[in-house]
C-alpha cells in the first residue's frame, strides 16, 4: 500500500534512495512520496464511485501547502478546522468554496474570514455556535452555510484520545436534539441549513463502527432532507492505517486468516460496508479521511547517535525527539522502525529507541526487538505521512525538520529545515 521499498539493499521512496536524501538533507527529515498520495486518494474515491460523493482531505493530517496543492490536483476538497488552514488551502491554490470548516471553537476572527472567503459550509458543534455564526454573519450581511454535527454516540473502539463519536466526548450535538436545533435554526435568519456531519473517532481498524454509526444516523439525515431540504451528509473521517508490520497486507490467504471481523480495513471494505446504506438517501455523501490518504506515505528519517546499555535496558538514542513525532508518546502509537540500509543477516536487539528530549516520555518504542543497528546507522520511522509533522513542535529549541516530497525520480523540499535564528524570530 505504499512506494517505500529495498532497491540494492537501500530504502527507497519511489525511485529515490533515502540515503542521499539524509545525507543532503540531514536528519531528522520527513519524506513523503506523491503516488502514494495518488494511490490512497484514488482507491478511496473508485471505492465510493457509486455514491455522489466528495473527498473532503482532513487537512490536519498534513498540512504543507504543496500536499495540498497534489490533493487539490486530484479533486480533493478539503475539511478545515481553523483559519490558518483554510490560509493553507488558499495558498495551495484550493478553492474555499470547497472548504469545510470544522471543529468546537471557532472565533469571530475565523468565522469572519470563512464568511468572506465563501466556504462550502461550516460544520456546527453546537447552539451557541450557531448563534454567533448567525450574528457573525447578519453584521456582515451574509448568509452562512452550515452543517450540524450530530454526535451518534456509538463506540469507535479507538484509543481514547481519538475517540470523538460517544456523547461524554465534547463533540457535536446529541443525536436526540438534532431535530429541535435544526427547527430552531429555521429561525435564524443569516443560517442556510445545507448538511447534516458527524465523525466518531480516528484509526478505526474495522468497519463495524462506521456502519453502527451511519445505520443509526441515515434515518437521520433522510428525515432533515424531508424537513429541511439538507443536500449532504458528511460521514466524517477515521478510516485506519496498518501501522504494525505483523499486519502489514500479504496474499490473500494473508487476509482470509483473519476472522471476518478482525480484517484490516481498506478502502473496499469500507466501501462496502456502507454503500448500501448510503445510497437510498440520494443525498451527496462527504468524507474526511485524513490518515487513509497520507499515513503511510510519510516516513520521519533519523540517526543514531549513541548506544547506551544500562543495567536494565539497551537504549538506542537518535536524533529525533517527540518533538519531532509525538504519536508514540501521545497515544502509544507504533510506528515501525526500519534500518534504511539492509546488509546481511544481522542479530536482533530488545531496546529502547529513544530521543534527546529531557523526558521520560521521549521515545518511539520499548523493550521491541529490532535488528541491531549502530551508531550512526539511518532508520526510517514508518507511516510517518499523518499527524506527523504537523504536531510537531519546537520543545527544547529543537528546530522543524525538513520536508522533502519524492515523485518518481524527483525530490522537492517542501519545507525548509528552521535556523537557529528562525526559533527567535518571533521573540523580538
Ligand atoms: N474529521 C474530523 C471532524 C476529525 O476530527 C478528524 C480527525 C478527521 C476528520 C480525520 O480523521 P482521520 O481520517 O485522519 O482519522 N493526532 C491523532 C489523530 C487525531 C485525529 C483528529 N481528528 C493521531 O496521531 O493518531
Amino acid at each position: 500500500m505504499h512506494d517505500f521499498s529495498f532497491h540494492e539493499n537501500t530504502l527507497h521512496a519511489e525511485k529515490v534512495s533515502l540515503r542521499n536524501l539524509a545525507d543532503e538533507h540531514g536528519t531528522p527529515l520527513f519524506v513523503y512520496s506523491a503516488n502514494t498520495i495518488r494511490d490512497h486518494y484514488r482507491r478511496l474515491d473508485e471505492a465510493l464511485a457509486p455514491l455522489d460523493h466528495e473527498i473532503a482531505f482532513a487537512v490536519k493530517a498534513n498540512s504543507n501547502i504543496h500536499i495540498l496543492s497534489l490533493l487539490g490536483e486530484q479533486g480533493a476538497s478539503f475539511d478545515i478546522v481553523s483559519g490558518g488552514e483554510l490560509f493553507r488551502v488558499v495558498k495551495a491554490g484550493g478553492d474555499p468554496a470547497k472548504c469545510t470548516f470544522a471543529g468546537v471553537g471557532k472565533t469571530r476572527e475565523e468565522i469572519e474570514y470563512a464568511l468572506e472567503l465563501g466556504i462550502h459550509a461550516f460544520n456546527v458543534e453546537s447552539e451557541a455556535e450557531l448563534q454567533f455564526i448567525n450574528q457573525v454573519a447578519s453584521e456582515m450581511g451574509k448568509i452562512a452555510p452550515v452543517s450540524i454535527r450530530v454526535n451518534p454516540n456509538v463506540d469507535a473502539k479507538t484509543h481514547k484520545y481519538i475517540s470523538t463519536g460517544k456523547a461524554e466526548n465534547k463533540f457535536g450535538i446529541d443525536f436526540e436534539r438534532i431535530p429541535e436545533v435544526y427547527e430552531n435554526a429555521e429561525n435564524l435568519s443569516n443560517i442556510l441549513l445545507k448538511g447534516l456531519q458527524m465523525h466518531i473517532g480516528s484509526q478505526l481498524t474495522s468497519h463495524q463502527p462506521f456502519l453502527d454509526a451511519v445505520t443509526k444516523v441515515a434515518p437521520l439525515a433522510a428525515e432533515l432532507k424531508q424537513t429541511h431540504g439538507i443536500e449532504f451528509f458528511s460521514i466524517g473521517g477515521g478510516i485506519g492505517i496498518v501501522y504494525d508490520p505483523a499486519l502489514e497486507s500479504g496474499s490473500e490467504d494473508w487476509w482470509d486468516s483473519f476472522e471476518p471481523d478482525q480484517r484490516p480495513l481498506t478502502a473496499a471494505a469500507y466501501a462496502e460496508a456502507i454503500v448500501p446504506i448510503l445510497k437510498p438517501l440520494g443525498l451527496k455523501i462527504l468524507l474526511e479521511p485524513g490518515r487513509f490518504i497520507v499515513g503511510n506515505a510519510g516516513v520521519m528519517l533519523t540517526r543514531c547517535l549513541y548506544e547506551k546499555k544500562g543495567s536494565a535496558k539497551t537504549f538506542k538514542i537518535v536524533d529525533a525527539g517527540m518533538n519531532d513525532l509525538i504519536r508514540p508518546a501521545l497515544y502509544q502509537g507504533y510506528h515501525e522502525i526500519v534500518p534504511v540500509q539492509q546488509s546481511g543477516p544481522r542479530s536482533t536487539i530488545k531496546t529502547d529507541v529513544v530521543g534527546p528530549v529531557c523526558e521520560t516520555g521521549d521515545f518511539f518504542c520499548q523493550d521491541r526487538s529490532l535488528p541491531d543497528f549502530q551508531e550512526g546507522e539511518l532508520l526510517a520511522l514508518m507511516s510517518a505521512g499523518a499527524y506527523g509533522a504537523v504536531m510537531g513542535s519546537t520543545y527544547n529549541s529543537r528546530p522543524l525538520p525538513a520536508e522533502i516530497l519524492v515523485d518518481g525520480a524527483e525530490a522537492k523540499v517542501i519545507r525548509k529545515r528552521q535556523t537557529f535564528e528562525d526559533l527567535i524570530a518571533q521573540e523580538l
